[in-house]
């Protein structure tokens, strides 16, 4: 089946307009990721920061223009960025706001590693710009595509209990379903975590992670393996393929007191996938759809996956 035909049949008509935008964006990208280094590298620094202070690499902004473009006409009202300050308005006449991480992984852009571009919609209240902040659990729809050994799509919707995955087919330039009824297992032997901060994190981090590392002698009776990509498309899709657990919790790192990754276009659609596929998806003691943003570029700890491995994890932080 198509993406066409699954948004055809599942969709809403407003959200299917604006998935097949990011739809033809991703192609685009893709195409860029595909040829990097052959004239230049996408992947170095522009000179720019963004609004979060991070550089800014080529493919970011490009990945943006592509993604505006593709975007008119499709009934989006406003545009969400982590490229940007302010929303970039969009259709007047749209009833939905797009937020995007328009090229997540940013430091892999040159080293050949899995990178992704990350999407939320949320419906628009009259003036786009000034009622964009909303909670996770507002989301009409969520997902992500990678850009790796294949081009993929996973993506849901609020009223639809179905988790999808789609493979861009290189021969005919479509997005075709390869999975659905995604799900992760309750349990797992598999964690995602940089633990090159481990001398940062906060107590409870500490704890669940010395109990992990315990193995089959410790209190958990199993031992672990650890993945960790650096680009949280890579590692979400995994999890959404096979299973595992992902933590990027706050440390006492300067800057990272409340964690790296953003709510609204990073940590908000890969949890309403994780809970939509039986997982959850949590930034310690409250569910990441539960929090209402204070601002567009929030930062949060986030941890989503195998519910057992959450619940332990939500344990450790009462
Ligand atoms: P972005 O490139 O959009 O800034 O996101 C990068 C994020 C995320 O993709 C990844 O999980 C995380 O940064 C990796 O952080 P570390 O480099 O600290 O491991
Ligand atoms: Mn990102
Ligand atoms: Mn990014």
């Amino acid at each position: 089946m198509s993406l066409n035909d699954y948004l055809n049949n599942n969709a809403p008509a407003n959200l299917a307009s604006v998935i097949q935008g990011l739809a033809e964006a991703a192609k685009v990208i893709d195409h860029l990721v595909r040829r990097n280094g052959l004239a230049g590298d996408l992947g170095s620094d522009i000179g720019g920061t963004n609004s979060d202070g991070d550089s800014q690499k080529a493919l970011d902004v490009r990945s943006e223009e592509i993604i505006i473009e593709k975007l008119q006409n499709t009934g989006a009202a406003a545009l969400l960025s982590e490229e940007q300050d302010d929303p970039v308005p969009l259709s007047p006449s749209g009833d939905v706001i797009v937020a995007v991480d328009p090229l997540d992984g940013s430091s892999n852009i040159s080293v050949n590693v899995t990178i992704g571009t990350i999407f939320s919609i949320l419906p628009s209240h009259g003036d786009a710009a000034a009622n964009s902040l909303q909670k996770g659990r507002d989301q009409l729809g969520a997902g992500f595509f990678t850009y790796g050994p294949q081009t993929t799509l996973i993506m849901a919707f609020a009223d639809h209990d179905d988790v999808a995955c789609f493979t861009l087919d290189p021969d005919q330039g479509e997005f075709v379903l390869t999975r659905s009824g995604i799900t992760i297992p309750e349990t797992t032997k598999e964690f995602a975590i940089n633990s090159a901060y481990a001398n940062h994190w906060f107590e409870p981090m500490q704890r669940w992670m010395a109990d992990t590392l315990a193995g089959k002698d410790g209190p958990l009776g199993q031992d672990y393996r650890m993945r960790w990509v650096g680009s949280l498309v890579s590692d979400a899709w995994r999890i959404f393929q096979r299973g595992g657990v992902f933590l990027y919790p706050a440390d006492q790192r300067k800057g990272n007191e409340t964690g790296r990754l953003r709510l609204v276009y990073e940590a908000n659609p890969i949890a309403l996938l994780a809970e939509k596929s039986g997982g959850k998806a949590t930034e310690g003691t409250k569910a990441i759809l539960d929090i209402m943003p204070s601002h567009l570029h929030q930062r949060v700890p986030l941890f989503f996956g195998a519910r057992s491995e959450i619940d332990r994890l939500e344990n450790e932080h009462r």
